[in-house]
């Protein structure tokens, strides 16, 4: 089935028309800056502009970078702050008249990581984190996605969330070289392993294209692998939740 994926991230807003049973994209892939500030009305407004762009009529897969329940933002994650308790879904329908079907970012991005990239066929515990403007974490037991897991929302040494010392944007504020954000990163997946045993981990988000840059700091006993699907995640996630939803 064609659906039009889009992922809503804290820089950038992509999408494209993707086959959902396949993952493959079907059209340009578009990518627009995020608003800034991201607020609901200027978000709602570079949804529809990418719609028309894409020439899009017909049901709307959204990923969004906070947790998500019935198509209502928990929190306001990286965005701006107007976005904690928006019924996103209809907040979007109502700016574009289409249905759309909303789904946290890192959730979408393991979807598609577990049908179509490095998590195929993988069972027991396998936690995909993506590591970007803040961190996401989708964990699926034996392929069942366990939604709305918040990792990077646990407390470091210094009380900070990991978040905000272990995210892609961490190492750029603070200018760290790969070894020293390589470090936190791995202290944050050895706490991982602490606590929730997993299998495997995959490492997803734009920074997956260089693994190899921390891979080596990473002091860790959980096999680990770099994300497939790459920017593309995201996209294919948000169409295969539409398509699921619509079932
Ligand atoms: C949010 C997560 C989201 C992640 C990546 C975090 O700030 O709490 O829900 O998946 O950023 O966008």
């Amino acid at each position: 089935m064609e659906l039009l994926g889009i992922d809503i991230g804290g820089s950038g807003i992509k999408a494209a028309i993707v086959d959902a049973s396949t993952g493959e994209l079907l059209s340009e892939r578009k990518r627009i800056p995020t608003p800034k500030p991201a607020t609901p009305n200027a978000v709602s407004d570079t949804v529809n502009e990418i719609i028309e762009s894409l020439n899009w009529s017909g049901p709307v897969g959204v990923s969004f970078p906070t947790i998500v329940k019935n198509g209502k933002a928990l929190h306001y994650g990286n965005l701006d702050k107007q976005w904690k308790n928006t019924q996103i879904d209809n907040l979007f329908k109502n700016r574009c008249n289409q249905d759309f079907y909303v789904v946290n970012d890192a959730d979408a991005a393991a979807m598609a990581e577990m049908k179509f990239g490095a998590g195929k066929n993988k069972n027991g515990l396998v936690a995909i984190i993506t590591l970007g403007t803040g961190i996401g974490s989708g964990v699926f037991f034996n392929g069942k996605l366990l939604s709305n897991f918040e990792l990077g929302q646990i407390h470091g040494k210094k009380g900070d969330i990991m978040e905000s010392f272990a995210a892609e944007s961490a190492r750029k504020r603070e200018d760290l070289s790969y070894k020293e954000w390589g470090k936190r990163v791995s202290y944050f997946l050895s706490h991982l392993e602490n606590i929730i045993h997993p299998d495997l981990f995959i490492i997803g988000g734009g920074i997956s294209k260089k693994m190899e840059k921390f891979e080596k700091h990473l002091d860790i006993k959980t096999p680990i692998t770099a994300a497939k699907l790459l920017n593309n995640a995201g996209i294919v996630g948000a169409a295969m939740f539409a398509h699921e939803s619509i079932d």
